[in-house]
């Protein structure tokens, strides 16, 4: 059987806060294989943010493991050292933050071209043809030497897929990608995700708190205050039994 390419085992975060610990993710069991679009459908504070900081490392754990496996290479993300973890993300897992995060000095351009010359995987020319193309794939290129500040939310969540695709990362997570935009942008970000992974062997997890996108992912979970609920196996329905 194939290594999954995400794999959480019995992964658990407690946040300590003024009113004492909070579980935010309760013995989390995952496994994710290459070329999977998983969603992961939860309410408001049901832990999705949380799930995605576990399994790209940008927030520490409290116990368990998670284990991510691409090029022949298999890291335990919490063992590795923090610029260790930079770096391996940086190559390896395309991160789309609910809030955007985009840097406010540079321009749309400079945002996707940053983690392309600190990755150092494309010339400085290159970076800038590619990063034009990747505007162009989330169809905001004519602003791309505007400051974030100077575009609206939806268009800077657009610069935020594009420069989570810059360094052709293996993995993309997605922390509600879609949630600022209009239903039309949202199809077209939906259709390029999609092709992501059709066409390009790509793993999409994406969390969000809208249920009526589970129909487009190719699996789908949901995150119940911070448990993650079994599966729902298709032919669990219980059969009628016939009295003859
Ligand atoms: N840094 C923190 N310190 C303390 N509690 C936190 C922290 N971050 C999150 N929480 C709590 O953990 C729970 C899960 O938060 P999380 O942000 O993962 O939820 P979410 O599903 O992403 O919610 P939303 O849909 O609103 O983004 C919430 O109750 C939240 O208040
Ligand atoms: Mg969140």
């Amino acid at each position: 059987m194939n290594t999954p390419i995400v794999e959480l085992n019995n992964v658990s975060k407690t946040y300590s806060t003024a009113a004492g610990e909070f579980p935010a993710l309760k013995n989390v069991n995952l496994s994710v294989n290459a070329g999977e679009f998983l969603g992961v459908v939860g309410k408001s504070g049901a832990g999705k943010s949380t799930l995605l900081n576990m399994i790209n490392g940008v927030d520490e754990l409290s116990s368990g493991e998670v284990l991510v496996n691409t090029g022949g290479q298999r890291v335990s993300v919490h063992h590795l050292t923090e610029d260790d973890k930079a770096l391996w993300r940086g190559k390896t897992m395309g991160v789309v933050y609910q809030s955007f995060q985009l840097l406010p000095m540079l321009t749309l351009i400079e945002n996707i071209t940053l983690p392309m010359d600190l990755a150092g995987n494309f010339k400085p020319r290159e970076s800038r043809q590619r990063a034009l193309e990747l505007l162009r794939l989330v169809e905001i290129e004519e602003h791309a030497d505007k400051l974030p500040a100077f575009v609206s939310g939806g268009q800077q969540q657009r610069v935020a897929i594009a420069r989570a695709l810059a360094n052709d990362p293996d993995i993309l997570v997605a922390d509600e990608p879609t949630g600022s935009l209009d239903s039309v942008t949202a199809d077209h970000i939906f259709d390029v995700f999609s092709r992501l992974v059709a066409e390009r062997g790509k793993t999409i997890i994406m969390v969000t708190h809208d249920m009526g996108l589970k129909s487009r992912f190719t699996r789908c979970l949901t995150l119940v205050d911070g448990d993650l609920q079994p599966e729902a196996q298709a032919d669990a329905k219980p059969k009628r039994s016939r009295k003859k």
